[in-house]
């Protein structure tokens, strides 16, 4: 039995068919519309979402499965008591497959040491969300034609962005990939992702608080929104939340052909003016996001 707790769960060669299979369900809805049949997907989200779960969710109904869960832990015996191991052993024995959204870095993972069916990491604290890179590899591979040769611009908190962590993982296994990591100096990247991923694979980048600067020579710009809920004190939330704003000017020099992403929820960090910009892809991506979980819930569940 296979979980995805964390995107190196996956080998590039795995990652590559999950892609071609996203792309088949987006040609060929129909021939996808039974495969799930008498499954049942529990969503249990210890922590608010609005597309992990949703997508989720609408990816097994659109394989003719079935959904249950909860979205807030005050609505589980969570709020009696009950740990996350006991809730695993008792809702695996009401579905086949359980998408898990935790707080608490390393709660998937004690999870599936207890599961009796497959575990997926639907966001772990500031640590890992690996199905979001997966959503991000599905939209660069279907927006910029490749996954290698690119230079990519990471914006915004990269310190408790579990997204940035998960796609530096998942990119820097590809071939000639550039980072840009853009930050205030109070929410750079990790050091251990610098240590363990960057340095350890020989990975080009540079470390910056300036998006202009750079901003000509980026393929993706990937921006991402403060987090909020990990902060310990209101006020360097609220100093830091606007530190970058994307809007047309700051897009001035950008190439004709860059990809904008952002994980969303957006707060304030990319201006509505840049929305109808064709460069503006997010919306787009959240939509991926339901192809490329269809075919990780088929992949899971062995299904052909
Ligand atoms: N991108 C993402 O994880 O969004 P939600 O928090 O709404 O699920």
């Amino acid at each position: 039995m296979r979980n995805l707790i964390d995107i190196k769960d996956l080998s590039i060669e795995e990652i590559d068919e999950l892609i071609k299979v996203a792309k088949d369900i987006m040609q060929n809805p129909e021939k996808y519309s039974e495969k799930c049949k008498y499954k049942k997907l529990a969503t249990l989200f210890f922590e608010p979402s609005t597309r992990t779960r949703l997508s989720f969710e609408a990816a097994m109904m659109e394989l003719g499965g079935n959904v249950l869960g909860f979205s807030e832990a005050s609505s589980s015996s969570t709020s009696k008591g009950e740990s996350v191991s006991d809730t695993i052993k008792v809702v695996g024995g009401y579905c086949d497959i359980i998408a898990m959204r935790h707080p608490k870095e390393g709660a998937p993972l004690v999870a599936s040491v207890h599961s009796d069916v497959p575990i997926i990491n639907a966001g772990d604290g500031g640590h890992n969300h690996p199905t979001q890179t997966l959503t991000d590899l599905l939209t660069i591979s279907c927006e910029n034609g490749r996954l290698d040769n690119l230079t990519i611009g990471l914006c915004g908190d990269l310190k408790f962005g579990r997204t940035v962590h998960s796609l530096i993982s998942a990119m820097s296994r590809y071939k000639n990939i550039k980072f840009v990591l853009i930050s205030p100096d109070e929410l750079k990247i990790p050091e251990y992702i610098k240590e363990e991923i960057l340095d350890k694979n020989n990975i080009e980048y540079v470390e910056t608080n300036q998006i202009e600067e750079h901003m000509s020579k980026l393929d993706i710009l990937y921006m991402t929104r403060v987090q909020k809920e990990r902060f310990f004190n209101e006020e360097d939330y609220l100093r830091l939340k606007d530190y970058y704003i994307l809007n047309n000017d700051r897009l001035r020099t950008a190439k004709e052909k860059l990809t904008i992403m952002h994980p969303l929820p957006r707060v304030n960090e990319i201006s509505t003016e840049v929305d109808s910009d064709p460069r503006a892809c997010y919306f787009k991506q959240a939509k991926y996001g339901k192809y490329i979980r269809m075919a990780l819930i088929l992949k899971l569940l062995e299904i052909k």
